[in-house]
């Protein structure tokens, strides 16, 4: 039984996509903003936020085993809230499930998390699960530090109903936040600290806007406005549909030198019926030349992808359509996927399930393609001059650790401090990583 005392120490656990860890970061912001403090660590923490992910099913499993977990040692738990995309999706069974769980919020919820915190210290138990996210930003505190390298959602919610995802039902309808309420953030995270701020949506380049001179715009218009920032040195953005990259954001790559030549862009398959039963709205083939024209505006651009392998009824040869997409690529990284049923959507129903040594044994083949090409692209960095925007410190004596434009993990051992954009030469190169010296 937690304690009746208002919690004055929290900790937000964080899993899942990069819009859950801005939605902790937010979440730890209005915490603070109510008087309570970071605590430590979270087994010293009054109150603990677990921020999960519906995406997958073991994301899912993990979180029960993670609120077993927050049991102490004396018998004792924190108050624990569940917020995140299960939290929306499941929260009914969590707070049967799991009695410890005095708090549900879900994603478009969260901006309610203090006054809910503040009733379950009171005895109660809590659960707000209301969509859209509109409510939301607007009682957000403003942003005030921010380390280098910043999160900012600017779109969320997703209208493509994938067959295999959950997105659409956890986060909601597509919604693009107001133009001039991002500059104002964007504007605070770099007077914050910020030098690169990554834009983030389900499907960012979905946003769309009215700018300040009352004009139209998408992704493309909002990177160039945001680039006007002079302290701001870096853009990025993620996740991208193919289905909505359009020519304003593609020529925005060649026009916008702050926009960094990265491109996340999952295709999931490379084969046309799988993608038909995945209701993706590309074929591999449209997919392709959609790159080709992305490499034709920026050709030294990094590309990156999903994929899911062992979609229901997937064959060998439909498979070997993937590993030919993935050789036509080429892609400087790329995160894959086993199939997992998730409740509700139509996938699960599919049946013909893959059998789980077959999925593994297309996993394993698939990371080999895509290590393969991983290092081939660092390799072909070495000698290479670019900016870097140090993030960290290395675990060796001196090293920083930071980002190349092409989203590489680059260490070096000169003098540098956190924040700094510096100039290196790329003098080596591994899987995951390369070396540099400073030549600024
Ligand atoms: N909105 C983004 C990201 C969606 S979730 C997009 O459309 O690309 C991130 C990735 O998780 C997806 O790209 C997909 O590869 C994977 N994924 C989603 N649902 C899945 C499922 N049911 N089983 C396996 N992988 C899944
Ligand atoms: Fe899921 Fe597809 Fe939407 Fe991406 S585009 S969030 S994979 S439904
Ligand atoms: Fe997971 Fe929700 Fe993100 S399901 S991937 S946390 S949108």
């Amino acid at each position: 039984m937690a304690s009746l005392t208002p919690p004055r120490t929290f900790h937000v656990t964080s899993f899942g996509c990069q819009m859950n860890v801005y939605d902790g970061e937010r979440m730890a912001e209005l915490l603070v903003a109510e008087g309570m403090s970071a605590a430590g660590a979270r087994d010293t923490a009054d109150l603990v936020v677990l921020n999960t992910c519906h995406i997958r099913e073991k994301a899912t499993e993990k979180v029960y085993s993670d609120i077993g977990r927050l049991r102490r040692e004396d018998g004792t738990t924190p108050l624990i809230a569940v917020a995140g995309c299960v939290a929306q999706a499941e929260g009914a069974e969590i707070m049967a499930r799991a009695p410890s769980v005095r708090v549900v919020v879900g994603p478009q919820a969260y901006h309610r998390l203090p006054a809910m915190v503040a009733a379950a210290a009171a005895g109660g138990r809590e659960t707000e699960t209301d969509m859209p996210a509109t409510a939301k930003f607007a009682a957000l505190p403003r942003r005030r530090k921010s380390g280098p390298s910043a999160f900012l959602t600017i779109q969320e919610g997703c209208d493509k109903f994938c067959t295999y995802c959950v997105v659409p039902y956890t986060r909601g309808a597509e919604l693009s936040r107001p133009f001039a309420d991002l500059i104002a953030e964007a504007r605070a995270l770099v007077e914050g600290g910020a030098r690169e701020i990554t834009l983030l949506g389900q499907n960012v380049n979905a946003w769309r806007g009215t700018d300040d001179r009352g004009r139209a715009i998408g992704l493309a218009g909002l990177a160039e406005a945001l680039a006007a920032i002079t302290d701001l040195a870096r853009i990025r953005y993620t996740t991208s549909h193919p289905a909505d990259m359009d020519d304003a954001l593609i020529a925005a790559h060649a026009d916008n030198p702050k926009l960094m030549p990265f491109l996340h862009l999952p295709v999931q398959s490379g084969n046309d019926r799988v993608l038909r039963a995945m209701n993706r709205s590309h074929s591999a083939d449209s997919y392709l030349k959609l790159i080709a024209r992305v490499r034709a505006a920026r050709p030294d651009i990094a590309l990156s992808g999903d994929f899911i392998v062992g979609f229901p009824g997937e064959t060998e040869a439909e498979f070997a359509d993937t590993l030919a997409l993935i050789d036509a690529v080429g892609y400087a990284q790329a995160f894959s996927f086993k199939f997992s049923p998730r409740p509700g959507t139509p996938a699960a129903t599919l049946g013909d399930a893959v059998p789980a040594e077959v999925m593994d044994d297309r996993l394993q083949r698939l990371h080999a393609r895509v290590n393969r090409d991983q290092l081939a692209f660092n390799r072909a960095s070495i000698g290479r001059r670019c900016n870097v925007l140090v993030e960290r410190r290395g675990r060796q004596d001196g090293q920083w650790l930071g980002k190349s434009p092409w989203l590489q993990s680059v260490h070096f051992t000169d003098p540098a401090a956190i924040g700094d954009l510096v100039t290196v030469e790329l003098i080596s190169a591994g899987p995951n990583s390369l070396a540099a010296r400073r030549v600024d």
